[in-house]
């Protein structure tokens, strides 16, 4: 008998094939969430399941900060609109425009039942004499955060939770990190929207994998 595997299927509706662990292949960004508050206890299941991710020398570089009462998301949202809306201008977009985006920004931000921003710390790091190794030490801290935070988002869907990154953060760290008080070495780097999820949202279908461009072999 050969040893030949048969070619994987193609799951018809992500695109994936079949060879993608159902779990993986379970979390998708939604957008849209049913009304109704993320129990703390359940946030908190979250970050222990973020904290599975790998780091750099033991290290856990990461903080969480859970933001579930309207008035922080409202602080959150509002400051990181407002150092958007100076961006978009010296990017010369016209004055509707960025109304129309900081709005909508804002209301993503304050709609969503609860919000984890990833926070990144020297905490833990190892402490360079040279900015070009200081660089990369932060960005393996920056890498694990990714880690943690696809370990958050998998274990929301594991529990039915909708959720989906949002990059604002990582334009703006210090603007978050002051919008919500936070410790000065907390410097957030992304947020994850998180609720239950909308029934009626339709997300895009996932494209299949290009593996001929883009992985090689040697
Ligand atoms: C670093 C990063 C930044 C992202 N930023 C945003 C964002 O600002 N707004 C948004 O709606 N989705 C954002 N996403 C979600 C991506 O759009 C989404 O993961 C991608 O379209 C693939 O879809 P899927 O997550 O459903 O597989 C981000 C994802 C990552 C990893």
């Amino acid at each position: 008998m050969s040893g030949a595997s048969p070619p994987p299927l193609r799951n018809p509706v992500s695109g994936a094939t079949t060879a993608v662990p159902a779990f993986l292949d379970a979390r998708r960004s939604i957008r849209a969430f049913a009304p109704g508050p993320v129990p703390r206890a359940t946030l908190d299941a979250l970050v222990e399941a973020a904290c599975t991710a790998p780091a750099p020398h033991h290290s856990r570089p990461w903080r969480f900060v859970l933001v579930d009462t309207i008035e922080a998301k409202a602080d959150l949202a509002f400051a990181m609109g407002e150092r958007w809306r100076t961006d978009l201008a010296g990017d010369g977009v016209d004055d509707d425009r960025i109304d129309e985006l900081v709005a909508s920004s804002y209301r993503k931000i304050v709609e969503a039942p609860a919000i984890a921003v990833g926070c990144l710390t020297w905490d833990g790091l190892d402490r360079y004499p040279d900015e070009e190794r200081r660089r990369a030490e932060w960005g393996m801290a920056l890498l694990s955060l990714g880690c943690a935070l696809e370990n958050l988002m998998l274990a929301a869907a594991d529990d039915g939770l909708a959720s989906c990154w949002v990059a604002a953060p990582i334009f703006c760290p210090e603007v978050a990190r002051d919008a919500l008080a936070l410790d000065p070495e907390w410097l957030p780097h992304a947020m994850l929207l998180v609720g239950r999820p909308d029934p009626t949202y339709v997300g895009r279908r996932r494209p299949a994998v290009p593996l001929q461009a883009l992985r090689a072999f040697r």
